[in-house]
């Protein structure tokens, strides 16, 4: 079979590993994927957001299976192109991708249909947004509707932040039309939880848990990026916490979306806040989630092509998804500077890898044979242990191995978690 992943990142990597273990696989093209990639797969120099190109591409090459990894192409539509053409894809079609393609619109299914998330109120007029920010104080969290590559939500904690956030929002489209609609809503407390799940409208089987790290610097300091590293399994997402969220938050949103004629399939991302009145939805995604996916597919022993398919075919019910109850560590290591400005170009060195580590390249060239850093994150250094405390230990020690003059890392990746879980 020929496959073709489009994506270009960290999570796209760790896909690509993943599918190659699956014999019936030939080749893997990946679009554009990255220099530090190019060992797993063939390049082709098609963006992702290419569409046209990227139908063309498959449709000559006579793809098998498409998947499409990133959330631009899947709310432009992409899935719904490729199966016109009558090549399968693994995603959301375009009327499904909306789930994480407009707040607006996921915060209206979630409370149309009883599904737990913060209060809140959708603006399309300034004034009315900033009026209700003073009636209802600090703190208080400003959302731009569309996507903005996951900047476009202020935790306010005050209400002149909140108010400041609207009009950038607003009146300076610092998100271009993305931010043309805002949602204010209710600030939330606890600890966060990402699950991420493969459904196909049907049946809905969450991955195993995992816990990102947004901020920049230790102790969750600093500016919000993409995810400097993440663990697998969360240990605040307990068993009981589990049966709660299928009961209130998965079944109910796959049935949500059936009953608004736009079924999703592919892989929904449930970005939740365990409150203390219960699990509530932060944010939902319509794909693999990045940094998670680098910690969660490393612990799926099941073949994740046959999954993926399943997905399209909607045999979802009678296909085996099973994980290891092993723990998993990944340390992004970042271009200094990352999230704002940083250079490019300095040469990488990568240490030999034991059976349980992996190193999945993010943003990386090949220039001369040598691996040059080229991007904000630029790799994931990945440890799978029958602990957590070894995962993280032997992920820093992985990382320490690693010779790039021009990256940093958080050094506690996994601390909270293992603050949780105690010894293990
Ligand atoms: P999002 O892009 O919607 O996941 O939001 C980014 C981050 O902002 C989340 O991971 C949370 O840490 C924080 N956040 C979002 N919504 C809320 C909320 N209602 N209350 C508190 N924090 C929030
Ligand atoms: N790591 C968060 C995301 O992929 O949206």
């Amino acid at each position: 079979m020929k496959i073709a992943v489009v994506g270009g990142g960290g999570r796209e990597h760790a896909i690509i590993k993943k599918i190659k273990e699956n014999s019936s696989v030939e080749k893997i093209y990946a679009l554009p994927g990255n220099g530090g990639m190019a060992g797993d797969c063939e390049l082709v120099p098609i963006g992702a957001k290419e569409l046209d190109k990227i139908v063309e591409f498959c449709v000559n090459e006579k793809m098998d299976y498409v998947v499409v990894a990133p959330d631009d192409p899947l709310v432009l539509g992409l899935v719904d192109l490729l199966e016109e053409k009558g090549i399968p894809a693994f995603g959301p079609k375009k009327d499904a991708a909306i789930i994480e393609g407009s707040k607006a619109f996921s915060k209206d299914l979630m409370k149309k249909y009883n599904i737990p998330t913060a209060k809140f109120e959708t603006f399309t007029d300034m004034d009315k947004a900033l009026s209700y920010i003073d009636m209802m104080g600090a703190p208080i969290v400003v959302k731009a509707s569309g996507l903005a590559l996951g900047k476009g939500v202020v935790v306010a904690m005050t209400v002149e932040e909140a108010k400041e956030a609207v009009k950038e929002m607003m009146l300076d489209k610092k998100f271009g039309e993305s931010g043309s609609t805002v949602v204010i809503e209710e600030f939330l407390e606890g600890p966060e939880v990402s699950v991420l799940s493969f459904t196909d409208g049907k049946t809905v089987v969450p991955m195993v848990s995992s816990m990102d790290h947004k901020r920049a610097l230790d102790n969750d300091e600093g500016l919000n990026t993409g995810g400097m590293g993440t663990v697998a399994p969360n240990p605040y997402y307990t068993a009981d916490i589990a049966k709660v969220c299928m009961d209130t938050i998965f079944l109910p949103t796959i049935n949500a979306m059936n009953a608004e004629g736009r079924t999703f399939k592919g892989c929904l991302y449930f970005g939740l806040m365990i409150t203390k009145d219960g699990p509530k939805v932060i944010e939902y995604n319509s794909r693999f989630g990045d940094p998670e996916t680098q910690v969660v597919l490393p612990l799926l022993e099941s073949d994740l092509l046959t999954i993926m398919k399943a997905t399209t075919d909607g045999t979802l019910a009678e296909t085996e998804v099973k994980f290891s109850d092993k723990s998993a560590c990944c340390v992004i290591v970042a271009s200094k500077g990352y999230p704002k400005k940083y250079e490019s170009g300095f040469e990488i060195e990568l240490p030999e890898l034991k059976e349980n580590e992996e190193i999945y390249v993010a943003g990386a060239k090949l220039s001369d044979g040598k691996l040059l850093s080229a991007g904000g994150r630029v790799l994931g250094v990945v440890s799978v242990n029958d602990t957590l405390k070894e995962a993280v230990e032997n992920a820093y020690m992985v990382t320490s191995k690693v010779r790039f003059e021009n990256g940093y890392s958080r050094k506690d990746i996994g601390r909270r978690a293992l603050l949780v879980k105690g010894d293990n």
